[in-house]
Protein backbone atom coordinates (compact mmCIF):
# COMPACT_ATOMS: atom_id res chain seq x y z
CA UNK A 1 0.00 0.00 0.00
CA UNK A 2 3.10 2.41 0.72
CA UNK A 3 3.79 3.00 -3.00
CA UNK A 4 0.12 3.54 -3.86
CA UNK A 5 -0.44 6.33 -0.85
CA UNK A 6 3.15 7.77 -2.04
CA UNK A 7 1.20 7.89 -5.65
CA UNK A 8 -1.64 9.76 -4.18
CA UNK A 9 0.48 11.88 -2.10
CA UNK A 10 2.17 12.99 -4.95
CA UNK A 11 0.19 13.62 -7.52
CA UNK A 12 -2.47 15.55 -5.39
CA UNK A 13 -2.51 18.60 -7.35
CA UNK A 14 -2.98 16.76 -10.41
CA UNK A 15 -6.17 14.88 -9.22
CA UNK A 16 -7.18 18.69 -8.31
CA UNK A 17 -6.63 19.61 -11.26
CA UNK A 18 -8.47 16.96 -13.09
CA UNK A 19 -11.48 17.53 -10.81
CA UNK A 20 -11.67 21.32 -11.69
CA UNK A 21 -11.50 20.36 -15.53
CA UNK A 22 -14.91 18.47 -14.88
CA UNK A 23 -16.12 20.71 -13.23
CA UNK A 24 -15.77 23.49 -15.62
CA UNK A 25 -18.10 21.57 -17.77
CA UNK A 26 -21.66 22.64 -17.28
CA UNK A 27 -23.25 19.69 -16.91
CA UNK A 28 -27.13 21.12 -15.44
CA UNK A 29 -29.70 17.86 -16.26
CA UNK A 30 -32.62 19.80 -15.79
CA UNK A 31 -31.77 22.07 -18.45
CA UNK A 32 -32.62 21.85 -22.24
CA UNK A 33 -30.11 24.31 -23.43
CA UNK A 34 -27.23 22.45 -21.30
CA UNK A 35 -27.72 18.99 -23.33
CA UNK A 36 -24.57 19.72 -25.23
CA UNK A 37 -22.44 19.74 -22.57
CA UNK A 38 -24.24 16.92 -20.46
CA UNK A 39 -22.85 14.89 -23.35
CA UNK A 40 -19.26 16.21 -23.30
CA UNK A 41 -19.41 15.91 -19.65
CA UNK A 42 -19.90 12.01 -20.16
CA UNK A 43 -17.49 12.36 -23.00
CA UNK A 44 -14.82 13.25 -20.88
CA UNK A 45 -15.34 11.38 -17.54
CA UNK A 46 -15.42 8.23 -20.61
CA UNK A 47 -11.95 9.74 -21.36
CA UNK A 48 -10.73 10.29 -17.54
CA UNK A 49 -11.82 6.14 -16.80
CA UNK A 50 -9.60 4.78 -19.46
CA UNK A 51 -7.07 6.98 -18.50
CA UNK A 52 -7.24 5.70 -15.19
CA UNK A 53 -6.81 2.34 -16.50
CA UNK A 54 -9.90 0.92 -16.69
CA UNK A 55 -10.02 -1.87 -19.92
CA UNK A 56 -13.58 -0.70 -20.85
CA UNK A 57 -15.54 2.71 -20.73
CA UNK A 58 -18.72 3.25 -22.67
CA UNK A 59 -21.42 5.82 -23.12
CA UNK A 60 -24.54 4.11 -22.75
CA UNK A 61 -27.91 5.59 -24.17
CA UNK A 62 -30.69 5.77 -22.24
CA UNK A 63 -34.29 7.71 -23.47
CA UNK A 64 -32.79 10.81 -21.61
CA UNK A 65 -28.65 11.53 -20.63
CA UNK A 66 -26.60 8.59 -21.10
CA UNK A 67 -24.79 6.55 -18.51
CA UNK A 68 -21.36 6.30 -18.74
CA UNK A 69 -19.96 2.52 -17.38
CA UNK A 70 -16.62 1.35 -17.06
CA UNK A 71 -14.78 -1.66 -15.77
CA UNK A 72 -11.92 -3.48 -15.03
CA UNK A 73 -12.49 -7.29 -14.59
CA UNK A 74 -9.25 -8.82 -14.64
CA UNK A 75 -9.18 -10.44 -10.32
CA UNK A 76 -10.63 -13.92 -11.17
CA UNK A 77 -12.00 -15.27 -7.94
CA UNK A 78 -11.84 -11.81 -6.24
CA UNK A 79 -14.92 -9.67 -5.37
CA UNK A 80 -16.83 -7.30 -8.33
CA UNK A 81 -17.10 -3.58 -7.05
CA UNK A 82 -20.13 -1.66 -8.46
CA UNK A 83 -19.35 1.71 -7.95
CA UNK A 84 -21.87 4.67 -8.76
CA UNK A 85 -21.88 8.31 -8.95
CA UNK A 86 -23.42 10.84 -10.63
CA UNK A 87 -21.92 13.73 -13.63
CA UNK A 88 -25.15 15.65 -14.11
CA UNK A 89 -25.48 18.93 -11.63
CA UNK A 90 -27.82 20.95 -10.33
CA UNK A 91 -29.14 24.68 -11.80
CA UNK A 92 -27.12 27.55 -10.55
CA UNK A 93 -29.61 30.21 -10.37
CA UNK A 94 -29.58 32.97 -8.29
CA UNK A 95 -26.30 33.72 -10.30
CA UNK A 96 -25.38 36.89 -8.61
CA UNK A 97 -25.03 35.01 -4.92
CA UNK A 98 -22.14 33.13 -5.77
CA UNK A 99 -18.71 34.65 -4.96
CA UNK A 100 -16.91 33.03 -8.18
CA UNK A 101 -18.45 31.80 -11.33
CA UNK A 102 -20.12 28.46 -10.94
CA UNK A 103 -18.25 26.89 -13.59
CA UNK A 104 -15.05 29.06 -13.11
CA UNK A 105 -13.87 26.46 -10.36
CA UNK A 106 -11.99 28.56 -7.52
CA UNK A 107 -9.96 27.44 -4.63
CA UNK A 108 -10.29 29.50 -1.42
CA UNK A 109 -9.10 28.36 1.79
CA UNK A 110 -8.29 24.68 1.45
CA UNK A 111 -11.74 24.49 -0.58
CA UNK A 112 -13.12 23.99 -4.44
CA UNK A 113 -15.77 26.15 -5.06
CA UNK A 114 -18.40 25.19 -8.26
CA UNK A 115 -21.33 23.71 -8.92
CA UNK A 116 -20.61 19.68 -9.11
CA UNK A 117 -17.71 20.02 -6.72
CA UNK A 118 -18.99 17.73 -3.68
CA UNK A 119 -22.38 16.97 -5.57
CA UNK A 120 -21.13 14.79 -7.00
CA UNK A 121 -18.21 15.51 -9.47
CA UNK A 122 -15.68 15.25 -6.59
CA UNK A 123 -16.97 12.27 -4.85
CA UNK A 124 -17.17 9.90 -8.05
CA UNK A 125 -13.34 11.53 -8.76
CA UNK A 126 -12.29 10.17 -5.53
CA UNK A 127 -12.87 6.55 -6.91
CA UNK A 128 -11.86 7.24 -9.89
CA UNK A 129 -8.09 8.35 -8.69
CA UNK A 130 -7.88 5.93 -6.28
CA UNK A 131 -8.53 3.35 -9.01
CA UNK A 132 -5.46 4.65 -10.83
CA UNK A 133 -3.27 5.12 -8.25
CA UNK A 134 -3.48 0.91 -7.36
CA UNK A 135 -3.64 0.38 -11.46
CA UNK A 136 -0.37 2.73 -11.72
CA UNK A 137 1.32 1.65 -9.05
CA UNK A 138 0.41 -2.42 -9.11
CA UNK A 139 -0.76 -3.09 -12.55
CA UNK A 140 -4.19 -4.96 -11.16
CA UNK A 141 -6.96 -3.76 -8.65
CA UNK A 142 -7.10 -6.07 -5.62
CA UNK A 143 -10.89 -6.66 -6.69
CA UNK A 144 -13.24 -6.56 -10.21
CA UNK A 145 -14.54 -2.76 -10.50
CA UNK A 146 -17.80 -1.38 -12.47
CA UNK A 147 -18.48 2.25 -12.47
CA UNK A 148 -22.00 3.97 -13.22
CA UNK A 149 -22.20 7.38 -13.66
CA UNK A 150 -25.83 8.65 -14.53
CA UNK A 151 -26.52 11.94 -16.26
CA UNK A 152 -29.70 12.10 -14.72
CA UNK A 153 -29.65 11.84 -10.68
CA UNK A 154 -30.51 15.66 -10.09
CA UNK A 155 -33.75 15.73 -11.94
CA UNK A 156 -35.04 12.02 -10.65
CA UNK A 157 -33.46 9.34 -12.32
CA UNK A 158 -35.97 9.37 -14.84
CA UNK A 159 -34.88 6.33 -16.66
CA UNK A 160 -32.82 4.66 -14.58
CA UNK A 161 -34.79 1.86 -13.48
CA UNK A 162 -35.49 0.96 -16.51
CA UNK A 163 -31.54 1.00 -17.02
CA UNK A 164 -30.73 -1.25 -14.56
CA UNK A 165 -33.39 -3.59 -15.56
CA UNK A 166 -32.01 -3.91 -19.01
CA UNK A 167 -28.50 -4.53 -17.82
CA UNK A 168 -28.97 -6.85 -14.64
CA UNK A 169 -26.56 -9.19 -15.87
CA UNK A 170 -24.03 -6.03 -16.61
CA UNK A 171 -24.13 -4.71 -13.23
CA UNK A 172 -24.05 -7.83 -11.38
CA UNK A 173 -21.74 -7.08 -8.08
CA UNK A 174 -21.17 -8.40 -4.70
CA UNK A 175 -20.89 -5.04 -3.10
CA UNK A 176 -22.32 -1.51 -4.13
CA UNK A 177 -20.53 1.74 -3.08
CA UNK A 178 -22.02 5.04 -3.26
CA UNK A 179 -19.91 8.55 -2.22
CA UNK A 180 -22.77 11.36 -2.78
CA UNK A 181 -23.56 11.80 0.93
CA UNK A 182 -22.31 13.98 3.70
CA UNK A 183 -20.62 13.31 6.52
CA UNK A 184 -22.00 14.13 9.93
CA UNK A 185 -19.50 16.74 10.41
CA UNK A 186 -15.66 17.61 9.92
CA UNK A 187 -13.71 15.05 10.44
CA UNK A 188 -16.05 12.33 11.58
CA UNK A 189 -16.15 9.91 8.92
CA UNK A 190 -19.28 8.61 8.03
CA UNK A 191 -21.02 5.79 6.33
CA UNK A 192 -24.72 6.24 5.37
CA UNK A 193 -27.65 3.11 5.55
CA UNK A 194 -30.69 4.85 4.68
CA UNK A 195 -31.91 7.40 2.72
CA UNK A 196 -35.43 9.28 2.10
CA UNK A 197 -37.56 8.58 -0.76
CA UNK A 198 -39.40 11.29 -2.44
CA UNK A 199 -43.10 12.44 -4.65
CA UNK A 200 -42.97 15.20 -6.80
CA UNK A 201 -46.15 16.96 -7.27
CA UNK A 202 -47.64 19.90 -9.19
CA UNK A 203 -51.07 21.32 -8.07
CA UNK A 204 -52.76 23.59 -11.18
CA UNK A 205 -55.63 25.67 -9.98
CA UNK A 206 -57.32 27.29 -13.43
CA UNK A 207 -60.21 29.79 -12.48
CA UNK A 208 -61.15 32.80 -15.30
CA UNK A 209 -59.82 32.31 -18.70
CA UNK A 210 -58.00 34.93 -18.29
CA UNK A 211 -56.67 37.33 -15.84
CA UNK A 212 -59.46 40.14 -14.29
CA UNK A 213 -59.57 43.12 -13.39
CA UNK A 214 -59.99 42.46 -9.44
CA UNK A 215 -62.53 45.64 -8.76
CA UNK A 216 -64.53 44.66 -11.46
CA UNK A 217 -64.88 40.79 -10.86
CA UNK A 218 -63.45 40.69 -7.65
CA UNK A 219 -66.30 38.47 -4.87
CA UNK A 220 -67.95 36.81 -7.55
CA UNK A 221 -65.46 34.38 -8.99
CA UNK A 222 -62.90 31.97 -6.80
CA UNK A 223 -59.67 33.50 -6.64
CA UNK A 224 -57.43 30.23 -7.58
CA UNK A 225 -53.76 31.89 -5.66
CA UNK A 226 -55.97 31.94 -2.79
CA UNK A 227 -57.98 28.39 -3.15
CA UNK A 228 -54.24 27.31 -3.27
CA UNK A 229 -53.53 28.49 -0.26
CA UNK A 230 -56.04 26.84 0.95
CA UNK A 231 -56.05 23.82 -0.65
CA UNK A 232 -51.66 23.74 0.70
CA UNK A 233 -52.74 24.61 4.33
CA UNK A 234 -54.81 21.94 4.29
CA UNK A 235 -52.05 19.28 3.30
CA UNK A 236 -50.60 19.84 6.85
CA UNK A 237 -51.75 20.57 10.42
CA UNK A 238 -50.56 23.12 12.78
CA UNK A 239 -48.34 20.57 14.61
CA UNK A 240 -46.74 20.16 11.34
CA UNK A 241 -48.11 16.49 10.71
CA UNK A 242 -49.16 15.89 6.95
CA UNK A 243 -53.39 15.30 6.79
CA UNK A 244 -53.61 12.93 3.80
CA UNK A 245 -55.30 10.15 4.79
CA UNK A 246 -52.82 7.14 4.93
CA UNK A 247 -49.99 9.48 4.64
CA UNK A 248 -48.33 7.98 7.66
CA UNK A 249 -49.79 4.02 7.21
CA UNK A 250 -46.51 2.22 5.47
CA UNK A 251 -43.84 4.33 7.33
CA UNK A 252 -41.80 2.44 9.68
CA UNK A 253 -41.27 3.28 13.37
CA UNK A 254 -37.69 3.87 14.48
CA UNK A 255 -36.53 1.29 17.06
CA UNK A 256 -36.00 2.15 20.64
CA UNK A 257 -32.79 0.11 19.87
CA UNK A 258 -31.89 3.03 16.51
CA UNK A 259 -33.06 5.79 18.59
CA UNK A 260 -30.77 5.24 21.17
CA UNK A 261 -28.09 5.05 18.70
CA UNK A 262 -29.19 8.41 17.02
CA UNK A 263 -28.77 9.88 20.44
CA UNK A 264 -25.21 8.62 20.77
CA UNK A 265 -23.75 10.28 17.55
CA UNK A 266 -21.98 13.03 18.05
CA UNK A 267 -24.46 15.78 16.46
CA UNK A 268 -24.44 19.52 17.70
CA UNK A 269 -28.51 19.85 16.84
CA UNK A 270 -28.01 23.66 17.76
CA UNK A 271 -24.95 24.28 15.15
CA UNK A 272 -26.77 22.47 12.32
CA UNK A 273 -29.42 24.53 13.03
CA UNK A 274 -27.59 27.23 12.92
CA UNK A 275 -26.53 26.30 9.17
CA UNK A 276 -30.19 27.76 8.04
CA UNK A 277 -30.06 30.89 9.43
CA UNK A 278 -34.16 30.71 10.46
CA UNK A 279 -34.68 32.35 13.43
CA UNK A 280 -35.93 29.74 15.65
CA UNK A 281 -36.47 25.64 14.60
CA UNK A 282 -39.99 23.65 13.53
CA UNK A 283 -41.03 20.10 13.53
CA UNK A 284 -42.96 17.17 14.55
CA UNK A 285 -43.23 17.16 18.31
CA UNK A 286 -41.58 13.92 20.20
CA UNK A 287 -38.70 13.38 17.77
CA UNK A 288 -35.35 14.66 18.12
CA UNK A 289 -33.63 16.81 15.14
CA UNK A 290 -31.99 13.47 13.55
CA UNK A 291 -34.80 11.70 13.71
CA UNK A 292 -36.88 14.50 11.92
CA UNK A 293 -34.03 14.98 9.22
CA UNK A 294 -33.69 11.18 8.72
CA UNK A 295 -37.08 8.83 9.60
CA UNK A 296 -39.92 11.07 9.25
CA UNK A 297 -41.09 12.01 6.20
CA UNK A 298 -42.17 15.97 5.55
CA UNK A 299 -44.16 17.55 3.02
CA UNK A 300 -42.80 20.92 1.73
CA UNK A 301 -44.18 23.64 -0.92
CA UNK A 302 -40.88 23.88 -3.26
CA UNK A 303 -42.40 26.56 -5.25
CA UNK A 304 -45.26 28.75 -5.73
CA UNK A 305 -46.38 30.53 -8.61
CA UNK A 306 -49.14 33.35 -9.47
CA UNK A 307 -50.35 36.67 -10.19
CA UNK A 308 -48.27 39.66 -10.36
CA UNK A 309 -44.88 39.25 -8.63
CA UNK A 310 -43.31 42.18 -10.75
CA UNK A 311 -42.70 45.38 -9.52
CA UNK A 312 -45.47 47.57 -7.69
CA UNK A 313 -48.82 46.69 -7.87
CA UNK A 314 -51.44 45.01 -10.12
CA UNK A 315 -55.19 44.67 -9.46
CA UNK A 316 -56.29 41.33 -10.77
CA UNK A 317 -57.68 37.81 -10.40
CA UNK A 318 -55.17 35.76 -11.47
CA UNK A 319 -56.59 33.21 -13.92
CA UNK A 320 -53.87 30.59 -12.62
CA UNK A 321 -51.96 29.11 -10.19
CA UNK A 322 -49.79 26.45 -9.57
CA UNK A 323 -47.19 24.87 -6.56
CA UNK A 324 -44.56 22.32 -6.51
CA UNK A 325 -44.90 20.32 -3.56
CA UNK A 326 -42.49 17.71 -2.58
CA UNK A 327 -42.66 14.58 0.05
CA UNK A 328 -39.17 13.27 1.46
CA UNK A 329 -40.49 9.86 2.12
CA UNK A 330 -39.53 6.95 4.29
CA UNK A 331 -39.05 3.68 4.13
CA UNK A 332 -42.09 1.26 3.43
CA UNK A 333 -43.71 4.49 2.04
CA UNK A 334 -44.02 4.08 -1.54
CA UNK A 335 -43.69 7.10 -4.17
CA UNK A 336 -46.37 6.25 -6.06
CA UNK A 337 -48.91 5.18 -3.96
CA UNK A 338 -48.65 8.61 -1.91
CA UNK A 339 -48.52 10.54 -5.23
CA UNK A 340 -51.89 8.68 -5.62
CA UNK A 341 -53.57 9.45 -1.70
CA UNK A 342 -52.20 12.90 -2.67
CA UNK A 343 -53.95 13.49 -5.64
CA UNK A 344 -57.32 12.42 -4.00
CA UNK A 345 -57.25 14.19 -1.05
CA UNK A 346 -56.58 17.47 -2.80
CA UNK A 347 -59.25 16.59 -5.38
CA UNK A 348 -61.62 15.69 -2.60
CA UNK A 349 -61.01 18.98 -0.49
CA UNK A 350 -60.53 21.40 -3.89
CA UNK A 351 -63.90 23.62 -4.39
CA UNK A 352 -65.90 23.26 -7.36
CA UNK A 353 -65.29 27.09 -8.33
CA UNK A 354 -62.24 26.05 -9.61
CA UNK A 355 -60.55 23.52 -11.91
CA UNK A 356 -57.90 21.40 -10.48
CA UNK A 357 -55.09 19.57 -12.22
CA UNK A 358 -52.67 17.39 -9.78
CA UNK A 359 -49.36 15.98 -11.74
CA UNK A 360 -46.69 13.72 -10.50
CA UNK A 361 -43.31 14.65 -11.31
CA UNK A 362 -40.10 12.48 -10.38
CA UNK A 363 -40.38 10.32 -7.33
CA UNK A 364 -37.63 7.75 -5.78
CA UNK A 365 -37.63 5.09 -3.32
CA UNK A 366 -36.19 5.30 0.14
CA UNK A 367 -33.45 3.33 1.38
CA UNK A 368 -32.79 1.28 4.84
CA UNK A 369 -30.51 -1.45 5.49
CA UNK A 370 -29.01 -3.40 8.24
CA UNK A 371 -24.95 -2.62 8.63
CA UNK A 372 -24.09 -6.52 9.63
CA UNK A 373 -22.37 -7.51 6.62
CA UNK A 374 -18.53 -7.92 6.95
CA UNK A 375 -18.20 -5.84 3.87
CA UNK A 376 -19.10 -2.81 6.43
CA UNK A 377 -16.39 -3.60 8.53
CA UNK A 378 -13.42 -3.52 5.64
CA UNK A 379 -15.41 0.19 5.14
CA UNK A 380 -14.79 1.25 8.39
CA UNK A 381 -10.82 0.34 8.88
CA UNK A 382 -10.52 1.69 5.36
CA UNK A 383 -12.20 4.83 6.15
CA UNK A 384 -9.71 4.46 9.47
CA UNK A 385 -6.67 4.57 7.49
CA UNK A 386 -7.90 7.86 5.54
CA UNK A 387 -9.54 9.32 8.34
CA UNK A 388 -7.75 8.38 11.67
CA UNK A 389 -11.09 7.62 13.34
CA UNK A 390 -13.54 5.21 13.48
CA UNK A 391 -16.43 5.78 11.50
CA UNK A 392 -20.65 6.39 12.63
CA UNK A 393 -23.37 5.04 10.85
CA UNK A 394 -26.10 7.85 9.61
CA UNK A 395 -29.07 7.93 7.90
CA UNK A 396 -29.63 11.04 5.53
CA UNK A 397 -32.51 12.82 4.74
CA UNK A 398 -31.56 13.22 1.02
CA UNK A 399 -32.63 10.89 -1.75
CA UNK A 400 -30.75 8.79 -4.38
CA UNK A 401 -32.63 6.87 -5.98
CA UNK A 402 -30.69 4.58 -7.63
CA UNK A 403 -29.69 3.15 -4.38
CA UNK A 404 -32.98 1.70 -3.27
CA UNK A 405 -33.51 0.69 -7.14
CA UNK A 406 -30.21 -1.14 -7.20
CA UNK A 407 -30.39 -2.70 -3.71
CA UNK A 408 -33.98 -3.77 -4.71
CA UNK A 409 -32.62 -5.72 -8.01
CA UNK A 410 -29.30 -6.84 -6.54
CA UNK A 411 -29.77 -7.84 -3.17
CA UNK A 412 -26.49 -6.61 -2.12
CA UNK A 413 -25.02 -4.74 0.38
CA UNK A 414 -25.09 -0.97 -0.32
CA UNK A 415 -22.29 1.13 1.20
CA UNK A 416 -22.55 5.01 1.31
CA UNK A 417 -19.33 6.39 2.26
CA UNK A 418 -19.83 9.68 1.99
CA UNK A 419 -17.15 12.55 1.60
CA UNK A 420 -19.24 15.84 1.56
CA UNK A 421 -19.69 18.14 4.86
CA UNK A 422 -23.41 19.62 5.76
CA UNK A 423 -22.23 22.96 5.20
CA UNK A 424 -20.99 22.30 1.55
CA UNK A 425 -23.68 24.18 -0.12
CA UNK A 426 -25.11 21.64 -2.68
CA UNK A 427 -27.90 22.94 -5.01
CA UNK A 428 -27.18 25.93 -3.08
CA UNK A 429 -24.62 29.22 -4.20
CA UNK A 430 -21.00 28.49 -3.80
CA UNK A 431 -21.62 24.91 -3.40
CA UNK A 432 -17.89 23.63 -2.59
CA UNK A 433 -15.80 20.93 -1.66
CA UNK A 434 -12.94 20.46 0.98
CA UNK A 435 -9.92 19.43 -0.89
CA UNK A 436 -8.44 17.61 2.45
CA UNK A 437 -11.45 15.40 2.20
CA UNK A 438 -10.79 14.94 -1.58
CA UNK A 439 -7.57 13.89 -0.58
CA UNK A 440 -8.73 11.85 2.39
CA UNK A 441 -11.43 9.89 0.77
CA UNK A 442 -8.76 8.73 -2.23
CA UNK A 443 -6.54 7.03 0.28
CA UNK A 444 -9.35 5.74 2.42
CA UNK A 445 -11.19 4.29 -1.04
CA UNK A 446 -7.66 3.13 -2.09
CA UNK A 447 -7.96 0.90 0.79
CA UNK A 448 -11.62 -0.24 0.60
CA UNK A 449 -11.04 -2.23 -2.61
CA UNK A 450 -7.88 -3.83 -1.08
CA UNK A 451 -9.92 -4.74 2.07
CA UNK A 452 -12.70 -5.60 0.01
CA UNK A 453 -10.72 -8.57 -1.34
CA UNK A 454 -10.79 -10.40 1.51
CA UNK A 455 -13.86 -10.50 2.73
CA UNK A 456 -15.57 -13.26 2.23
CA UNK A 457 -19.35 -12.67 0.12
CA UNK A 458 -20.50 -15.78 0.27
CA UNK A 459 -21.70 -14.97 3.86
CA UNK A 460 -23.71 -12.57 2.97
N1 LIG B 1 -26.44 13.82 -3.28
C1 LIG B 1 -27.82 14.16 -3.21
C2 LIG B 1 -28.57 13.29 -2.21
C3 LIG B 1 -28.36 13.65 -0.77
C4 LIG B 1 -28.51 14.94 -0.31
C5 LIG B 1 -28.06 12.66 0.12
C6 LIG B 1 -28.33 15.25 1.02
C7 LIG B 1 -27.89 12.96 1.44
C8 LIG B 1 -28.02 14.24 1.89
C9 LIG B 1 -28.47 13.99 -4.57
O1 LIG B 1 -27.66 14.49 -5.60
C10 LIG B 1 -29.75 14.75 -4.63
O2 LIG B 1 -29.72 15.95 -4.55
N2 LIG B 1 -30.86 14.04 -4.81
C11 LIG B 1 -32.13 14.65 -5.04
C12 LIG B 1 -32.98 13.58 -5.65
C13 LIG B 1 -34.26 14.02 -6.26
C14 LIG B 1 -34.07 14.97 -7.41
C15 LIG B 1 -35.04 12.81 -6.73
C16 LIG B 1 -32.72 15.13 -3.75
O3 LIG B 1 -32.50 14.55 -2.68
O4 LIG B 1 -33.42 16.16 -3.77
MN1 LIG C 1 -25.74 13.90 -5.43
MN1 LIG D 1 -27.91 16.69 -5.63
Amino acid sequence: MEKIIGYINAHRQRYIDELIDIVKIPSISSSREHRPYVQRCAEVLKDQMLRAGLRRAQIMPTPGHPVVYGEWLEAPGKPTVLIYGHYDVQPVEPLDAWITPPFEPDIRQGELYGRGTVDDKGQLYIHLKAVEAWLKNEGRLPVNVKFIAEGEEEIGSLHLEEFLRQHKDLLQADVVIISDTPMLDRGIPSICYGLRGLTYMEIEVQGPTTDLHSGSFGGIVANPANVLCEIIARLKDERGRVTIPGFYDKVVPLSEQERQNLARLPFDEQAYFQLTGAPAPFGEEGFTMLERLWARPTLDVNGLISGHTGEGEKTIIPARALAKVSMRLVPDQDPDEIARLFEDYVRHIAPPTVRVTVRKCSTGVGFLASYEHPAFQAAIRALEKGFGRRAVFIREGGSIPFVGTIYGILQRPCILLGFGLPDENSHAPNEKLNLENYHRGIISCAYLYQKLADVDFELG
